[in-house]
């Protein structure tokens, strides 16, 4: 997969991390990058489409959906985190609405177009999916669920020629981390690692410096080895010569 002529599509583009795949995919010169956003956002680079795309709104995603003809990357970055301790259950069905029923959303909205050529769907996720931080134990669980929701599609969709890679960041240097006094990467860093390991095609993406340090463990895991294993059980038959 090369970012290079590719259609891109970011949610949460406005700030953060997505707002610097925007930035970068430009760089690497994509043809075209649809940039989701809440509010009315511009871009002073012609090859930005600016999409207004909650990603809790069915309606919005439905119009979103209307206006992609053709899609090389769905990138679903918008997330949220918020303050919460385990007994605060609204808190948690907050978090899922964004973290794991947005991104199951957009993913179903736009998986017809996906599937019509070689595509790449990016899940930006978090440590925080393959191991719990007891100091935000709901923001874990809202990234937990579309890890397992990430791994399902990569077997199910790799028949159809659609690879799904999960992004699994440290500690990044925006909003979402503002209170947090510890190292953080850069957002722009952060785009450039998650775009190299995009086109190395790597399944798992550790995109800063403390996920980097478990990335060969994580390769070498049992947990990845079972993952292959059940991987295995799907019926990986092209739709097109099982209906012959
Ligand atoms: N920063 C980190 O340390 C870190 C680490 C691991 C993973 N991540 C993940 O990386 C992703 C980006 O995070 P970030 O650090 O860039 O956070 P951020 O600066 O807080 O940006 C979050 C983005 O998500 C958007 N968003 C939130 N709810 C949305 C919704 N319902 N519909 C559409 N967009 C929505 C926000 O839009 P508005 O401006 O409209 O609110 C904003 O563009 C998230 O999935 C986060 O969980 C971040």
């Amino acid at each position: 997969m090369k970012i290079a002529d590719s259609t891109v599509l970011v949610t949460g583009a406005n700030r953060g991390i997505g707002k610097a795949l925007v930035e970068e995919a430009l760089r690497r010169g994509a043809k075209r990058i649809y940039a989701g956003a809440r509010q009315a956002y511009a871009h002073a680079d012609r090859r930005v489409t600016p999409l207004i795309l909650d990603i809790t709104d069915a309606e919005r995603i439905r119009a979103a959906v209307e206006k992609v003809d053709a899609l090389d990357i769905l990138i679903n970055n918008a997330g949220i985190s918020v303050q919460n301790d385990l007994s605060d259950r609204a808190a948690l069905e907050r978090l899922l609405a964004v973290n794991l029923f947005g991104t199951y959303d957009v993913t179903q909205a736009f998986l017809p177009v996906l599937t019509r050529s070689r595509t790449a769907i990016v899940n930006i996720l978090s440590l925080a999916s393959i191991a719990a931080v007891p100091f935000d134990p709901l923001y874990s669980i809202s990234k937990a669920a579309p890890f397992s929701l990430s791994q399902s599609l990569r077997a199910l969709l790799a028949g159809k020629g659609v690879s799904v890679h999960i992004v699994l960041p440290g500690p990044i240097d925006t909003d979402m981390t503002r209170g947090l006094d510890i190292p953080k990467a850069s957002p722009e860093s952060t785009a450039r690692a998650i775009f190299d390991g995009v086109e190395k095609g790597e399944e798992e993406i550790f995109p800063d410096p403390m996920s980097e340090a478990i990335a060969e463990g994580w390769r070498n895991s049992a947990l990845k080895e079972l993952e292959r294993q059940f991987a295995a059980y799907v019926d990986q038959t092209p739709v097109k010569s099982k209906a012959q």
